[in-house]
């Protein structure tokens, strides 16, 4: 039976976010410079045959619920297979993805077939100029498309909407209003410097912080209720009069999770990242092509997770500028 793993501050392991890739088909000017970031070579990226032995010894190790992300997930061929020997694996309780919905809509039907229990999508405008102005791409029908695909499956939808001075400030309150009629979370990030040096990284001041999105949405919607939310949740979540939905704020820059932070990002060249910040990682690629046993992987992993920073978040605010992590978030996997 599986057990639960704690590391030395005693916070669970039960998340894993599995980056399937490290490409995509979007140039979200907040994740990467226009000319994309320098991809991984085939053969660096982890085969699905080699993923799904990861995340197998890491339900043995009490992993429930696995977030598949990128990249973009679906920019990698024979996503929706590996997702079905997935949903096969003993003790999974969730399979979730995050994905920018450009190729997504086809599969929708499938994915809920095999039992998908959630879809973030990211999108910060609903208009098409501007959605071209952030991502660098002319796909804003293909998105609409998949968010109206999931909505007719019984897939939970999430829209991760990135707030970003001077680009998309016009876009919250529409993109709130979904939540009027339909029964999605629309949640609000602050911008974080992962951008793979697109451009210079805000490590001070953040224009639009938690507090800002809030009294905005507030000035416009009426007030914000707070609403329960799970235990390591990375949202606080609202509730708000006449809305079936619910408006969600991730304080990812201002605000620590680090208490109750209960995941691994494992990245698409096989290292462990044991926190977001982590520079480096536990390269699990080397153990499994040296030919080492799941005991020995397993063992390595629980030692990496037993050990994590305690409070990665506040180590990076104090180093300095030059010494900061400014990967992409595809890099890292979100
Ligand atoms: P749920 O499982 O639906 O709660 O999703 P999630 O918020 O864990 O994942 P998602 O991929 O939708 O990420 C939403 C935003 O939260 C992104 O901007 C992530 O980078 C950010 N995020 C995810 N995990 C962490 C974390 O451990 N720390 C911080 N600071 N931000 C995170
Ligand atoms: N800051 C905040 N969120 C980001 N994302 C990508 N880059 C950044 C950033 N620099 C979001 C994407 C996606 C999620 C995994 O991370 O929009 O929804
Ligand atoms: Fe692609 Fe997501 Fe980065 Fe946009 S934020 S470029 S969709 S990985």
């Amino acid at each position: 039976t599986p057990t639960t793993l704690y590391d030395a501050h005693g916070r669970p392991l039960e998340y894993l976010r599995l980056a399937v890739t490290d490409r995509c088909n979007l140039r979200c000017f907040y994740c990467m410079p226009e000319e994309g970031i320098k991809y991984l070579p085939r053969h660096e990226v982890l085969s699905y045959e080699e993923m799904l032995r990861l995340t197998s010894i890491m339900t043995r190790l009490g992993v429930r619920k696995v977030r598949l992300t990128g990249g973009e997930p679906f920019v990698r061929r024979d996503l929706v297979p590996f997702i079905s020997r997935l949903a096969e694996l003993p003790g999974l309780r969730d399979i979730n993805m995050t994905t920018n919905g450009v190729l997504t809509a086809p599969h929708v039907p499938t994915l809920a077939a095999l039992g998908v229990r959630a879809i973030n999508l990211s999108l910060d405008t609903l208009d098409r100029q501007r959605f071209f102005d952030i991502t660098r791409r002319d796909e804003l029908p293909a998105v609409l498309q998949t968010l109206e695909a999931v909505l007719k499956t019984g897939i939970q939808l999430k829209i991760n909407a990135v707030v970003m001075d001077g680009r998309n400030i016009q876009d919250l309150v529409p993109l709130a209003e979904l939540t009027r009629e339909l029964p999605i979370e629309v949640r609000f990030i602050e911008e974080m410097p992962f951008n793979g040096g697109s451009h210079v990284a805000t490590a001070e001041s953040l224009p639009w912080n938690h507090r800002r999105i809030r009294q905005h949405l507030e000035a416009h919607l009426g007030p914000l209720l707070p609403a329960p939310a799970p235990a390591g949740a990375t949202a606080t979540e609202y509730s708000v009069a006449g809305h079936v939905g619910r408006i969600g704020i991730i304080a990812a820059y201002s605000r620590t999770f680090c208490g109750t932070c209960n995941r691994l990002r494992l990245t698409a060249e096989g290292s462990i990242k044991t926190c977001l910040y982590d520079q480096g990682g536990l390269d699990l690629r080397a153990l499994l092509r040296q030919g080492e046993s799941d005991e020995t992987i397993a063992q390595a992993l629980a030692q990496a997770f037993y050990h994590r920073a305690a409070n990665g978040f506040e180590a990076e605010r104090q180093r300095p500028t030059h010494q900061l992590n400014f990967e992409s978030m595809a890099t890292i996997g979100g």
